[in-house]
């Protein structure tokens, strides 16, 4: 019997374009969830070259993307990041945004933001050109897009996992308050065994998780507590 060496090359080419296309298939089709470790890049930015988990050392983060630049809403909400540069400054969290165009673009429209929001936009916006980021954080949705991304907003903790992800179509302009808010509620929660309860805002009561036993809550919770039901049960938030 003869051997065909083509007929081996060929489909040993087969194998591999099929071990190929399943790998990006399933890069294409995984989503990333709360939890998992937050891809990191190395990525050109209006600060420079950053390599993203270098870049957050110790701090929290917010990566968030925009559909595209010189687009209003976009205007507006990186307005307001800019703007609320203390408050991001004083829960020791780095914003990073998103956008597909390229750095010149983001130079000049970064001019426009500053003149239109009366702010100084001093934080980078990646050029992500190539979607890299974005496709590693899945922030293009084929059936709103096939080419612009949504508004999404993934919250990174020191470790560099995904502590939570809230996403907007581009029409919606995001809420900064609700921002800084889930950052407030992301910090106590990772350092205190408590949950927020509904619309919680820094200094108001959070909720003692149902885990923990009634006979241990005194112990646990020296601030005091208040039950309204067995599994609904309140103490002052204890780092104030
Ligand atoms: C905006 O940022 O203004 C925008 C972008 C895409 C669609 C609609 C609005």
């Amino acid at each position: 019997m003869s051997i065909n060496p083509g007929k081996f090359v060929l489909e040993r080419q087969l194998q591999l374009w099929q071990a190929v296309s399943m790998y990006n298939l399933k890069i294409y089709t995984m989503s990333l969830r709360i939890g998992d470790d937050a891809p990191n890049f190395k990525a050109q930015t209006t600060e420079g070259e950053i390599d993203f988990h270098q870049w957050l050392g110790n701090s929290w983060g917010i990566l968030y993307s925009h559909p595209a630049d010189y687009t209003p809403v976009c205007t507006t909400e990186l307005g307001r990041t800019a703007q609320l540069k203390e408050d991001f400054a004083k829960r020791k969290t780095k914003v990073l945004a998103v956008s597909v165009d390229d750095l010149d673009s983001h130079f000049g429209w970064v001019k426009d933001i500053n003149e239109t929001q009366n702010c100084n936009v001093d934080f980078p916006i990646i050029a992500d050109t190539d979607k890299n980021v974005a496709t590693l954080y899945q922030m293009i949705h084929p059936n709103a897009s096939t080419s612009a991304t949504v508004r999404s907003v993934y919250f990174i903790s020191p470790d560099k996992k995904v502590q939570a992800i809230i996403t907007y179509p581009a029409s919606t302009g995001r809420n900064f308050t609700e921002i800084l808010r889930v950052v407030d509620s992301l910090k106590l929660t990772a350092e205190h065994n408590v949950a927020t309860p509904v619309d919680w805002k820094v200094g108001q009561d959070v909720i003692i998780p149902p885990a923990v036993k009634q006979e241990e809550v005194e112990s646990k919770y020296p601030k005091g507590h208040r039950v309204i039901k067995p599994y609904l049960r309140y103490t002052p938030q204890p780092d104030k």
